[in-house]
């Protein structure tokens, strides 16, 4: 069947190397938000035959950006996916490479929502038929989609480019014992002894605030920071300060979803790190890992 891809407005990059891998057109959308705040796309063909019978890839990240939140993001997400719907595609096959409201997925307080396992069912109400995302953060919100639904893994990818940057006695350290699987799995790219250490970590869920502790031994060590998203950066420059503190020689920050919302660059650079380094699930000045061959791989 033939294919078509769509690049919605926040994955420009990302998409058009996509569709090169792939070997296909790369098509555009057009959108802008009318005057009482309300979204408004449409997918930039003249021609709707061109949809009627194809498999449509959609590839749209989630991710705030300089012209726009989550949750516009969302709505032009859902407005591509009804489009071609309504044109008629054979096949729909969804890619959102950072999903927002992941973190959403479990009730902290009372009267809370678990919007994480919501958006997908959105998502999969609208009747796509394959769902990939990338690193989510609670990959138990995918169990919500009726199709199939894969959680890509770039670990590889992040290890593979720390290894060019020349680190060397590497230690990875999770932020927090919820990164700690991760982390070990990280590790493994790096070599089979490669230690994993974990500080302790917890959030106030009322102000958001972040305690965190631990001494280990990192003396003379290359650390490598990883986290799944660095939002405000609190998280990950309270652990690359006691990294400091502990010793270590040079910090990698490493995340998949590097948001750095408002200071958080400047919080993590004046903590210590050497570099940071994301991949572009958003586009932005430290998405220096491409995502794109990893995509490709699936959906050959
Ligand atoms: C939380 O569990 C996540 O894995 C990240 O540690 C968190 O989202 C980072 O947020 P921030 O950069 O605002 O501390």
């Amino acid at each position: 069947m033939e294919k078509i891809l769509i690049v919605g407005p926040a994955s420009q990059i990302l998409g058009v190397k996509i569709a090169k891998e792939l070997g296909i057109e790369a098509i555009n959308t057009e959108v802008k938000k009318f005057p009482d705040g309300e979204n408004y796309l449409r997918i930039n063909i003249e021609d709707e035959t061109i949809i009627a019978g194809k498999e449509v890839i959609i590839i749209q990240s989630t991710g705030p950006s300089s012209n726009n939140n989550q949750n516009a993001r969302l709505m032009e997400l859902f407005m591509m996916i009804n489009s071609v719907k309504r044109m008629g595609a054979s096949k729909i096959i969804v890619v959102v490479p950072y999903l927002a409201y992941a973190r959403q997925d479990k009730i902290f307080r009372p009267g809370e929502t678990q919007f994480g396992h919501v958006i997908i069912h959105i998502i999969n109400s609208l009747g796509i038929d394959e769902f990939y995302t990338v690193d989510v953060h609670a990959p138990v919100i995918l169990e919500k989609c009726s199709c199939k639904a894969i959680n890509i893994d770039s670990m590889k990818l992040l290890a593979d480019n720390i290894k060019t940057l020349g680190a060397e006695d590497i230690v990875v350290v999770s932020p927090d014992k919820g990164g700690i699987e991760r982390s070990k799995a990280f590790a493994k790219y790096f070599g089979e002894s490669v230690p994993v250490d974990v500080f302790e970590k917890s959030r106030d869920v009322k102000t958001g605030e972040i305690k965190m502790s631990g001494k280990l031994s990192l003396k003379g060590k290359d650390v490598v920071i990883a986290d799944d998203i660095i939002a405000t950066g609190g998280t990950m420059a309270t652990a690359i300060k006691l990294a400091r503190e502990s010793g270590a020689k040079r910090i990698y920050a490493v995340a998949t979803h590097a948001l750095l919302l408002d200071q958080a660059k400047y919080r993590i650079l004046k903590a210590g790190a050497d570099k940071i380094i994301g991949t572009d699930s958003i586009d932005n000045e430290v998405s220096t890992v491409s995502l794109a061959k990893i995509i490709v791989d699936y959906l050959k």
